[in-house]
């Protein structure tokens, strides 16, 4: 018998973006399952509530059977055992990456000595992207298109709408894509 090889794709997705995206598709030939998740971390005031990031991230990847997505508080070592996962799965984008993934990744070997973690590195147009970054540029008008998907780039605009009315009005010219 053939162990499933199962792989947790940890992370905030405040929101996703393609570089997100992007990784997902790549562990598509190398995993049976991978598990997007969610962390819930309402202490550092997302843009979107965990259940919105998982709901969106569902929507997206409503077409692969491989992925789940769920959202998890908590340690991820523990909510990998949940799942039956010992690979953890992270996106690395530049050298300035390395040094908190490198913690990391060796924390959860501590806590977990099963548990190893796999780097991947997104395509080049997407390796200085992040949410941070997303948030900022969409906020202040910025031209988004090819880095965030559509139905994330109309959440953006439904949820800055509701927080700054006056701003995003003056601002429909400059985003395009939106739905
Ligand atoms: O997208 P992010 O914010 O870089 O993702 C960070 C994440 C979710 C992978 C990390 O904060 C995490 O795993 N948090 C869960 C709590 C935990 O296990 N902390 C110890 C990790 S060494």
């Amino acid at each position: 018998m053939t162990t499933r090889r199962v792989a947790v794709y940890p992370g905030s997705f405040d929101p996703i973006h393609n570089g997100h995206l992007d990784i997902v598709e790549r562990c598509l030939p190398i995993f049976d399952e991978v598990v997007v998740a969610v962390l819930r971390n309402e202490e550092k005031r997302p843009l979107f509530s965990v259940e919105e990031r998982v709901e969106m991230i569902r929507d997206l990847v409503a077409g692969r059977a491989q992925v789940r997505v769920q959202s998890f508080s908590g340690l991820l070592v523990d909510f990998m055992r949940q799942v039956g996962a010992r690979t953890v799965v992270r996106g690395l984008r530049a050298v300035s990456d390395f040094e908190f993934e490198f913690q990391m990744a060796l924390m959860n070997r501590r806590l977990n000595s099963n548990v190893e973690t796999v780097f991947m590195m997104p395509k080049e147009d997407f390796s200085y992207l992040s949410s941070r970054l997303v948030k900022e540029v969409y906020a202040l008008g910025g031209d988004l298109v090819g880095l965030v998907p559509a139905p994330v780039l109309a959440r953006l605009a439904e949820r800055l709408a509701e927080r700054r009315p006056a701003v995003s009005a003056s601002n429909e010219g400059g985003r395009g894509g939106k739905a």
